[in-house]
């Protein structure tokens, strides 16, 4: 990873750089903060993009003293962290910075208690008195959180000190509790200090759809209804449910992965050049996208959506169980593990232009694609003389594994006759820049520093994503059926999936 403070240009292109702060995790002793967050704050720490001293504290219900906690942490590094050798130093001083206070979501005086601390933090350690709040708990306790860091004072602004607050999605598990949890986020905190965390955005490969497209003369011309025939998106998974399933069982694919990740994408990949790179115009432009789109009403959930659950069978040589036998699952569960889509952009740029989605949990391999699929040439010259007509170009942005981009399009195979095939032509980010990329938490952690928005889904953008969801669940609500077509383990999903292209003239890519 780079080095140097971490910084982004601010107005007038003066840089507004990372300064130093509390990271307050609320929900320290969770799944989250042991894999994800204290490895990424570690690996920012060391790269000293942040400047130090950093500190971080860790709150939850354990009763833990500060040393436990920093065990249970410096566990959590040896684990997750990938550390290299030389880090033993980084790591002490890091985990020296490690505070704990126990917090009981239900009491009133554990915020107090956590406001002391990190008061009393300023005047012992040297800490900043900004403080990013990192609700990494079940969303059920946001409403409730908010109303205590308010009335611990913890969410108030003054001279040096500023308040940021992260939540993980879900964000809400539809229309009306999204709009809710938004109301009492914003009774207490500003929009500009609320960085609703969506992981897919602090992908490299994600960040990558704007500079290809932006970045290049040639792409953007060609960027639009004439031609592009069709667009797919591609988020497989070759992992089951493990053990989410009471989350899962509420969520699905539709809300777990469409209405965040997969809508974000999409919106990068639609949206229309912003007028500046900040975080507002490039916003504004991705919400129009999501509110473009086409909701799919009931009486189009036949033609437009296919759902599925994996059924049980044997996966890489291993049996694995079937949707309905996972744990905390119901046995007649009507749960999606697999969904597939047809999405209409209502714009001058995509009217006409299907945007297939799919994703799902045990299909073949975890691969996540965006295949841009180019219209046959007006006038096919070789149509007379070629053995087999070639498939029309594609550019395919691969955002994991392997990131990269490619691009097939049509070759002349040596040899006497007119034999046309497609070749592939691919860039491969590991191979023109080493494994540099940084982790999404760790870009999307140094963004929450720095207060840039850019890669965090805003309130009219989590709304609009809703709305759409929401309708294909009222939808399937009115479908009298009984169950949902299951697919094998290890399949690119159910027939209906070929289905729904074949009835569009199209297959589906095999990533
Ligand atoms: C999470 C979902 O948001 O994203 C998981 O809740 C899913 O179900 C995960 O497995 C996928 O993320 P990634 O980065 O592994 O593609």
């Amino acid at each position: 990873m780079q080095s140097g403070i971490y910084s982004i240009p601010g107005i007038n292109n003066e840089p507004v750089c990372a300064e130093s702060c509390v990271f307050v995790i609320l929900g320290g002793t969770g799944d989250l903060s042991r894999r994800k967050l204290l490895p990424a704050l570690f690996q920012i720490y060391k790269a000293g993009l942040i400047p130090r001293p950093v500190h971080i504290v860790g709150a939850a219900g354990s009763e833990l003293s500060h040393e436990e906690y920093r065990d249970m942490a410096a566990r959590a590094l040896d684990e997750f962290g990938e550390l290299e050798d030389g880090d033993t130093e980084d790591k002490d001083e890091f985990i020296a910075s490690i505070f704990y206070s126990h917090l009981d979501f239900n009491d009133a005086a554990t915020f107090r208690n956590l406001a002391a601390l990190l008061d009393r933090m300023q005047t012992t350690e040297g800490a900043s008195a900004k403080r990013i709040l990192y609700l990494a708990t079940p969303p059920s306790f946001y409403a409730k959180i908010v109303r205590h860091l308010q009335s611990a004072g913890l969410s108030e602004s003054k001279e040096e000190r500023w308040p940021r607050i992260v939540v993980e999605k879900p964000f809400g598990n539809d229309l009306e509790s999204a709009q809710e949890l938004n109301k009492h986020i914003l009774d207490v905190f500003d929009e500009k200090q609320v960085f609703r965390i969506d992981h897919y955005l602090g992908k490299e490969t994600v960040q990558n759809i704007l500079v290809l497209r932006f970045a290049n003369g040639h792409f953007e011309p060609t960027w639009n209804r004439r031609y592009i025939d069709h667009v797919q998106i591609t988020v497989a998974e070759s992992i089951g449910i493990g053990d989410r399933g009471r989350y899962y069982e509420e969520a699905g694919v539709l809300r777990d992965m469409l209405q965040n990740h997969i809508l974000q994408v999409l919106s990068l990949v639609a949206m229309e050049p912003p007028d500046s790179f900040h975080a507002e115009s490039i916003r504004d432009e991705k919400v129009k996208v999501l509110r473009s789109i086409r909701p799919i009403k009931p009486e189009d959930i036949k033609t437009h959506i296919v759902r599925a659950q994996y059924g049980p069978g044997t996966q890489n040589d291993e049996e694995v169980k079937g949707y309905l036998q996972e744990e905390n699952v119901a046995s007649n569960s009507m749960t999606e593990t697999y969904l597939a889509l047809k999405v209409h952009i209502e714009n001058w740029r995509w009217s006409g232009v299907p945007f297939y989605i799919r994703s799902g949990k045990r299909l073949p391999k975890r691969v996540s694609e965006v295949a841009i699929q180019y219209r046959e040439v007006p006038h096919m010259l070789f149509r007379d003389v070629v053995v087999e007509p070639p498939s029309p170009s594609a550019l395919i942005l691969r955002i994991q594994p392997d990131e990269g981009v490619s691009m097939i399009f049509s070759t002349k195979h040596p040899g006497v006759g007119m034999d046309i095939r497609n070749q592939q032509m691919t860039f491969k980010y590991y191979e023109a820049y080493g494994d540099t990329a940084p982790e999404a938490y760790e870009r999307l952690l140094l963004d929450v520093v720095v207060g840039d928005a850019t890669l965090f889904p805003r309130t009219d953008g989590v709304i609009s994503s809703w709305k759409f969801v929401d309708q294909i669940a009222e939808g399937w609500s009115k479908q009298r059926i009984k169950s949902i077509p299951q697919y094998e383990p290890g399949s690119w999903g159910p027939d209906e999936a070929m289905e729904m292209m074949a009835a569009d003239g199209r297959k589906w890519r095999r990533p």
